[in-house]
């Protein structure tokens, strides 16, 4: 079942309606919620989770490991999964439909491309016009075949040879999910599988594999160059207590909104603090925004805050182009934000936005156009001349092109422009944050549908 084939499009519209006020939780990590569902359908033994994102990309991929062989239940609160053993998954039955999911989908191809046996992968309109020769070229060099229709774009088939070959692999552009589709492929191919990183993305497949029994090790040069050596076809044994962090990536949708809405005064618990996902709060923070980090304290095995927003004076700051992987999600709601700031905010290294859910960089330029924001598109940049209260700005319906942040990003900025903001389907967004709407209700927002 993908996403876009289950109902309507389903307009909403954001409209300005004063302070925002509260305390809410944000649910869990979309990219760690993945990671847990891969690893722990994997391990030997029992992995209890909570706090894993409930959203519809993640529980794709629980389907997916399912389909493989892992036991994966919800126990209350938490998901118990009894995973297959390192190198045990079983050939799926059925294809494997990963719907909007990228992450879920190129993860689980390194995953199963080292298997013998052939797996098929397909997704919706918008995961099947994304690029993924980034992933099955290492692959191909590990000895995957792939048979695709279209090259390189879902649909398409994997089949993993006898023995894989264990590569070293130096990736090509900034991304944590071609870093951890190698990663995993390694696990079940002999030797040491090596990653070479030249610019640190989120590390959250290092880190996990780790607690999950695998041996990694990471050196880190001068330069800042990560070699990242796995060991293949050792044994990983479930984690009994695995707990999942409050994703940054939606905490940040509901920063933005109190940062830019006159009198907020909001507070959002339990945000991952890793500083590979990071970048977003300090760029906000160098651009005048009143953010306070409070009760930093570290649960499963990574920093989490909260944070205390308040609505701030923003200007337009340069954001340097290193910081894009650190914020790669958060750019088209730092649009928003950046179009309720004094002057310019010029943003550089963007050429991944590209390739996301949408051309995000298209996306955005798009909609800051249909909604008055002045602003110029680059290939790999963008800038945004804001209008601090607003003013004039607002009263255009946005396209979302199949894209949660997209959708989110323009309902946020229809809390603070003078008229109201459109978007075309909201439906997306449940794909990584289904509690988006309720809880900017919550904090005394207004969305509502569009007839
Ligand atoms: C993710 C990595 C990033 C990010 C995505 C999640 C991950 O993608 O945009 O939302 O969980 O590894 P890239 O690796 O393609 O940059």
């Amino acid at each position: 079942m993908t996403a876009d084939h289950e109902s309507p499009p389903r307009p909403l519209a954001a409209r300005r309606t004063g302070a925002l006020q509260g305390t809410v939780t944000v649910p869990g990590d979309k990219s760690i919620s993945h990671r847990a569902f891969l690893f722990g359908g994997l391990a030997a033994g029992r992995t209890r989770v909570t706090g894993l994102l409930e959203g519809e990309d993640v529980l794709a991929t629980g389907r997916a490991m399912r389909q493989m062989g892992a036991r994966i239940e919800r126990d209350g609160e938490a998901w118990v999964i009894d995973g297959v053993g390192n190198g045990c998954l079983l050939e799926p039955e059925g294809v494997l439909d990963f719907g909007n999911a990228g992450t879920g989908s190129r993860l689980t191809m390194g995953l199963v491309g080292t298997y013998n046996f052939s797996a098929t992968f397909v997704g919706d309109a918008s995961l099947s016009g994304r690029p993924m020769g980034r992933v099955l070229d290492p692959l191909r060099e590990m000895g995957t075949q792939v048979l695709a229709r279209s090259r390189d774009r879902l649909p398409l088939t994997l089949q993993g040879p006898p023995v894989a070959a264990p590569i070293r692999y130096r990736v090509p552009m900034a991304s944590a999910q071609v870093k951890s589709a190698v990663l995993l492929a390694g696990l079940n191919a002999p030797g040491i599988t090596t990653v070479v990183e030249p610019v640190m993305t989120r590390d959250h497949t290092e880190r996990m594999l780790e607690g999950f029994g695998a041996r990694v090790e990471v050196d880190t040069d001068a330069a800042g160059v990560r070699t990242i050596r796995l060991h293949g076809q050792g044994e990983l044994r479930g984690v009994p207590d695995f707990v999942v962090p409050g994703d940054p990536s939606s905490a940040a949708f509901l920063v933005v909104a109190a940062l830019i809405t006159p009198g907020s005064d909001v507070t959002i618990r339990n945000a991952l603090m890793n500083p590979t996902r990071t970048g977003l709060i300090q760029t906000l923070r160098e651009m005048g925004a009143a953010i306070e980090i409070l009760d930093p304290r570290v649960s499963g095995g990574e920093e989490v805050a909260d944070l205390r927003v308040h609505h701030s004076a923003l200007r337009g700051v340069d954001v340097p182009a290193g910081r894009a992987p650190s914020m790669i999600d958060e750019y088209p709601v730092l649009a928003v934000a950046s179009a309720f700031a004094d002057g310019t905010t010029r943003m550089n290294g963007l050429e991944e936005l590209r390739v996301k859910e949408s051309d995000r960089l298209a996306a955005v330029a798009a909609g800051l156009e249909a909604n008055g924001v002045r602003h110029q598109e680059g290939p790999d940049w963008l800038t945004v001349t804001g209008r601090p209260d607003g003013s004039g700005l607002g009263g255009g319906r946005v396209l979302t092109h199949l894209d949660h942040r997209i959708a989110m990003s323009f309902l946020v900025m229809g809390l603070a422009t003078e008229k109201p903001v459109a978007v075309d389907d909201a439906r997306m967004i449940a794909t990584s944050f289904p509690e988006f709407e309720g809880l900017v209700a919550t904090l005394g927002g207004t969305l509502e549908p569009v007839g």
